[in-house]
């Protein structure tokens, strides 16, 4: 199988992370023991994608438990739900975070002591876990089955391994799509400002020995004028109950390309990403990141939004593990939503 690069990993008592913002050029890891440390790891993308800060939230709130269960009561409830309101909120887009976090939380309602508490929510972050990866090959190969022979996708930002608990979204399509030998190869954007194309993409696609182009995100245009690709797959942050997808800023533009060349433009994510709380695109809260993630001369105003929205409108259809799901989205992902 490809993809074998795994993000993070419970090592009994410890979750260690693989540090996503040193790679391709330095493969370290951390190991942290403290809740407080996983909230910075997301907020400073040590651990980043949708699932995988979903993943890690919830290992935090099992060293949340563990580390505050010498207390009494009711100050132990009120420590814990802390917590676990601060690692939901460490990036506020992604709503895999907050939906893996409280599930945790929630298996902790019938424990008995803290220390079955403690228990009870690391075996649910480990299954968490467990049905990501389990997603993914899902999706894999729900994708996979939309694309033509001799294929050759573009997809943005990372969605692989790195960014899930294993094998990606849109990169999990690419993988299967390999694996079945249909894949001629993929067009990565470099995904600027933090370069997740050009660093996480392109090393985790070469590892397994799939062709890939590695272009700067504003020639997509005419690389999508020039034909030859037979689809756009992205992953997302969140999607909204209308079918409005948020994803790594660039997106939206890639979609509008898409359908000015006529080319399908697919969303990859598990039902965790799908929120039917959220009514449309404009209720995501499109995270601000700071302004020295770009380079720009002393006084010039930056706005660097890590996400945009798109409209469900250019989306041709979502992949997720229990289907494929196409317009009117309204109806059709009432079924593909975990928190439905
Ligand atoms: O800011 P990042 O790197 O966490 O953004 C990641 C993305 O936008 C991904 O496309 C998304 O989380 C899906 S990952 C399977």
């Amino acid at each position: 199988m490809t993809g074998h690069v795994r993000p993070l990993e419970w090592t009994g008592g410890r979750l260690r992370l693989l540090d996503q913002r040193l790679l391709p050029a330095r493969v370290e890891h951390v190991e942290l023991e403290r809740w407080q440390d996983v909230v910075a790891a997301i907020q400073s993308m040590q651990v980043r994608g949708a699932p995988a800060i979903g993943v890690a939230g919830a290992y935090g709130l099992a060293l949340a438990a563990r580390a505050l269960s010498h207390l009494d009561p009711s100050a132990y409830h009120e420590s814990l739900n802390a917590a676990a309101d601060e690692l939901a909120a460490a990036r506020p887009t992604a709503v895999n975070l907050p939906w893996a976090v409280a599930r945790a939380l929630r298996a902790a309602e019938a424990a008995a002591t803290p220390a079955d508490a403690a228990e009870r929510i690391l075996r649910e972050a480990q299954a968490i876990e467990a049905e990501d990866l389990r997603a993914n090959m899902a999706i894999g190969a729900n994708g996979a089955s939309l694309l033509p022979h001799a294929a050759r996708v573009l997809t943005h930002c990372n969605t692989g391994s790195l960014a899930t608990a294993g094998y990606g979204t849109a990169l999990g399509v690419v993988r299967t799509a390999w694996e079945q030998g249909k894949l001629a190869g993929v067009v990565a954007t470099e995904t600027r400002p933090l370069l997740q194309g050009a660093r996480l993409t392109a090393w985790e696609l070469a590892q397994d020995g799939i062709p890939t182009t590695l272009i700067v995100d504003s020639a997509a245009a005419s690389v999508l004028r020039d034909g030859g690709i037979a689809a756009v797959i992205v992953g997302a942050d969140r999607i909204a109950a209308n079918g409005d997808v948020a994803n790594k800023i660039g997106t939206y533009g890639l979609a509008v390309l898409a359908k000015a060349h006529n080319v399908p433009f697919y969303v990859a994510a598990p039902s965790s990403t799908v929120d039917v709380d959220t009514p449309t695109g404009s209720a995501i809260t499109v995270e601000q990141r700071d302004p020295s993630e770009v380079a720009a001369p002393d006084g010039v105003d930056v706005s660097n939004p890590a996400f945009d929205v798109t409209p469900a409108d250019l989306v041709t259809a979502i992949i997720t593990e229990r289907g494929v799901f196409t317009p009117p989205y309204a109806e059709s992902l009432r079924s593909g939503a975990a928190n439905a």
